[in-house]
């Protein structure tokens, strides 16, 4: 593999690893002011890169436009300006619910900039999925489009911490709401000096939310030192240079589409692209050759899609320009490995973290040898391990499969669940960070993923909590109960499934499964919707009354279905 020369092995990192080196290289001086937003657009000036592209954006509709580190200085600068004269200020929750657009990018920033929390959320979530995580956090401000203000409005009113609605592009004498305030980014005075709020290492930052098993998704708390870790492992694990030109795929509602999307590349002064588009092999490889892609990072059931759509596609338009491609979210299959290197002439590099770790944790370090199928080794730095499930001790032997975990203390990590301490305790056991995930790990360090170690199902990429989908099926007049699993899918590896069983006098048909998936894609969003619903006389439930998704789960997956002694009697 060609490497750049500035590049240092694995090995060589291991020995003399301090975060201290991106601390210097970022010109922190500990107990001084921090901030996210300045630091990817301010300081990128100071350095003598005002003019260089930081952003080329293309539309849905092929619409192209291209903004330099000083546009993004002065954007935020100007939607910052923006939230304080509506008296919005730091530490307040500020949610993003937007398409990939560029006031999505700044308005990342603008937020930061003011000291406030960035809470960004998936655009395609419907208006319960929005209510939950807005409603949890008390959001007082969201900073949306006019296409999404119909879900908004549906919501706003049973939000009493919900001040502002801010519509970017509202129609020219068309009237707002009460709340709603338009912001027409280009014809709003540029904000050429804005006085950043002096953030500090652990003032919060951004609010992901996640979902898990039980309860309602919880918000990640996120701080500006995690700034270091990202900016480290950008540089390191996606290998990006100066001149590079980079794509990250993911949306920005999840943490890769904001630590590796905009953080990471924006910190180090880097060129990146986004299409705001759905998947097509043609207009992926067509968008790569445009701009000529030097880095990519995507994720596992893309590349699948890309498989499936042929080596000819791949062929058909001029890819040279790739240099180093890395995936993350979902297992990486090593066909999947093999293909990309025999038809883009390198293999894809896996990483895994999650959105509680803030940033890369494994991953397939530049240099190191890849072994397809293998998540790598843990970034400098990081110390993982596989506990027993019984004892929480590392497992001593190979191969062995246990519950993946890392010692607590990287810059990036989360700091705490919103207003969910308890949950957040739950997390460590002996020390250790307990990700919820299992692997093995082999004899010369790899780890090798096995699956989550609870029922949250991971759909091409995107966690979806089965106890969310079972709460909202329940709202579905014709549905008297449900259990929600993961079935197996080729390309999205698993796919949501519903089991339900309908309230009396209710005839199970086509149009009813039918109207059930759209009832909880609208309500949720279009991955919590389920592929399939079987409808059922009963559900299995221990004698406590517990439904049972493990026996469901097990049936799905041609597994065993272990032991049923709990099982309720016919
Ligand atoms: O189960 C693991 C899976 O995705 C989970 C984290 O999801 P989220 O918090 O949404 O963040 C996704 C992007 C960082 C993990 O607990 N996961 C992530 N990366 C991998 C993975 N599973 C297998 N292989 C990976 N490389």
């Amino acid at each position: 593999m060609r490497l750049l020369p500035d590049i240092v092995s694995y090995e060589e990192r291991l020995k003399s690893f301090d975060w201290s080196l991106a601390v210097t290289e970022l010109g922190y001086v500990k107990e001084d002011i921090i901030n996210i937003g300045w630091y990817c657009s301010d300081r990128i000036c100071l350095k003598g890169n005002a003019d260089k592209i930081a952003l080329y954006y293309e539309s849905f509709g092929g619409t192209e436009k291209s903004f330099t580190f000083n546009d993004v200085r002065l954007t935020s600068n100007t939607i910052g300006n923006f939230l304080i004269n509506l008296g919005l200020k730091n530490e307040d929750r500020i949610c993003l619910f937007m398409d990939r657009i560029p006031e999505l990018y700044f308005s990342f920033l603008g937020i930061l900039k003011i000291g406030a929390i960035v809470q960004p959320l998936f655009s395609a979530f419907g208006d319960e999925s929005l209510y939950i995580r807005l409603e949890n956090a008390q959001t007082r401000a969201i900073i949306t489009q006019r296409k999404h203000l119909p879900k908004v409005r549906k919501i706003s009113h049973k939000l009493p911490f919900l001040e502002y609605v801010i519509v970017v592009d509202p129609v020219k004498g068309k009237s707002l709401e009460k709340n709603e305030v338009a912001f027409i980014l280009h014809e709003t005075p540029s904000v050429e000096d804005f006085k950043i709020f002096p953030t500090r290492a652990e003032s919060p930052s951004v609010l992901h939310y996640t979902s898990g098993t039980t309860g309602q998704p919880k918000g990640v708390e996120h701080v500006h030192y995690s700034l270091i870790s990202q900016y480290l492992t950008a540089k390191w694990v996606l290998d990006l240079h100066d001149n590079d030109i980079y794509w990250c795929t993911a949306d920005p509602g999840w943490v890769t589409g904001t630590s590796y999307g905009i953080i990471g590349p924006w910190s180090l002064g880097i060129t990146q692209c986004v299409l705001d588009a759905g998947f097509s092999a043609q207009a992926w490889y067509k968008f790569i050759e445009k701009y000529k892609v030097s880095v990519w990072y995507t994720a596992p059931t893309a590349i699948r899609s890309l498989m499936k759509a042929g080596k000819e596609v791949v062929e058909s338009f001029d890819l040279s320009s790739l240099r180093h491609l890395s995936s993350v979210g979902e297992p990486l299959n090593s066909e999947a490995v093999v293909w990309s290197g025999k038809v883009f002439g390198k293999q894809f590099h896996d990483t895994f973290w999650q959105t509680e770790t803030g940033s890369i944790m494994i991953s397939n370090y530049i240099g190191m040898k890849i072994k397809p199928g293998s998540m790598g080794k843990p970034f400098p730095g990081i110390v993982g391990v596989v506990l027993d499930p019984k004892t929480f001790e590392p497992v001593p032997e190979p191969g062995k499969v246990g519950l993946i975990a890392f010692k607590p203390g990287w810059p990036a990590m989360m700091r705490g669940y919103w207003n969910n301490h308890e949950k957040y305790r739950e997390k460590f056991v002996n020390g250790w960070y307990l990700t919820g995930d299992k692997a093995s790990i082999d004899n010369e360090g790899y780890f090798w993923f096995i699956g989550r170690d609870d029922d949250v199902i991971n759909t091409a990429g995107h966690l979806v909590s089965p106890f969310e989908v079972e709460s909202a099926l329940l709202e579905h007049p014709a549905v008297a109960e449900s259990a929600v699993v993961a079935k197996p899918d080729e390309i999205n590896m698993e796919v949501v499934k519903a089991f339900v069983t309908l309230k009396p006098g209710i005839i199970p048909d086509k149009e009813l499964e039918l109207d059930i998936m759209n009832f909880i894609r609208r309500k949720l969003s279009p991955m919590a919707m389920p592929q399939e619903i079987e409808y059922m006389d009963k559900l299995p439930k221990t004698r406590s009354g517990k439904i049972m998704r493990r026996v469901l789960r097990a049936k799905e997956w041609g597994e065993e279905i272990g032991d049923v002694s709990t099982l309720e009697d016919d």
